[in-house]
């Protein structure tokens, strides 16, 4: 329980959680504003290769046209604008993401990614933009009420993400079936392979909104910071991302990218 206890908080979630997300309108994942083309140095090609996980909704999810749609990439789309480039978004598997990073296949990503120390001994982070808590969905009726009832129990968790390290360390690999992504985990919990899934809190809600029966444990939850991950030692990509991510914060254009899919509660 050690990890869950430390940064725990407890909070209610009021009210139900109506979602949102996937049908939204796509984003662009071109930019061609080229609002500051003059002032700004191109980074090397001109193209802001970014790299996710695109089944994180409403972060990142393939839309009706097949395109990578969702806050980040519609953030990252903001941040090449800034920076006068071209955006290419790669989908990948989540663990493939770091290591991409570091051997220079994408230079940035944006996956719902949390600040973690273990992380940033790979890589660099920018400055945060968001926040993820992560959450416990169960089976409407499960005897599990809160972390403490998962000891001995079997979570799902995607491969890789934080979810899974927590209830790795706290709980033991034999008690966590690692998947691909969410929705697997979800769908194992929905068939009842698992008793069940660790995730982060805006997924949760798409993921119990798609799924009849499933409820998110209102009891206790881990707050993270999600931010942009760069390989270490490229400053100077990092250093205009951040003074992006700074203007993009201060013009309220990050607010109202993250308010178009995750409507205010309460
Ligand atoms: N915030 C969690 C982490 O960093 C989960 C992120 C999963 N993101 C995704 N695009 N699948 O580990």
């Amino acid at each position: 329980m050690k990890k869950f206890s430390i940064a725990m908080l407890s909070m209610v979630l009021a009210g139900s959680m109506l979602l949102t997300g996937c049908g939204n309108s796509a984003p662009s994942t071109k930019d061609d504003t080229g609002a500051d083309d003059a002032q700004q140095p191109q980074q090397t090609e001109g193209t802001l290769i970014m790299g996710t996980n695109a089944t994180f909704p409403p972060y990142e999810f393939v839309d009706e046209n097949s395109e990578v749609a969702g806050i980040d990439a519609e953030i990252a789309n903001a941040i090449a604008g800034e920076l006068g480039m071209a955006l290419e978004i790669k989908d990948m598997e989540f663990d493939s993401l770091i290591p991409a990073l570091s051997s220079g296949t994408i230079d940035i990503v944006l996956a719902g990614m949390t600040v973690t120390p273990a992380r940033q001994e790979n890589v660099d982070f920018t400055e945060s933009y968001a926040t993820g808590v992560q959450v416990i969905i169960v089976p409407e009726g499960s005897s599990i009420a809160s972390p403490d009832d998962l000891e001995g129990k079997t979570i799902g968790v995607q491969s890789g993400t934080t979810g899974d390290v927590y209830c790795t360390d706290d709980y033991g690999r034999d008690h966590v079936k690692q998947y691909s992504n969410g929705a697997l985990a979800v769908a194992a919990l929905v068939n009842g392979q698992i008793d069940c899934v660790v995730i982060d809190n805006e997924p949760a809600k798409n993921y119990v909104a798609a799924n009849q029966g499933l409820k998110i444990l209102d009891t206790e939850y881990v707050v993270e910071d999600y931010a942009a991950a760069i390989a270490k030692g490229n400053t100077e990509l990092h250093e205009k991302v951040d003074a992006a991510i700074e203007t993009l914060k201060e013009n309220g254009t990050i607010a109202s990218i993250i308010a178009k899919y995750i409507p205010a509660e309460g």
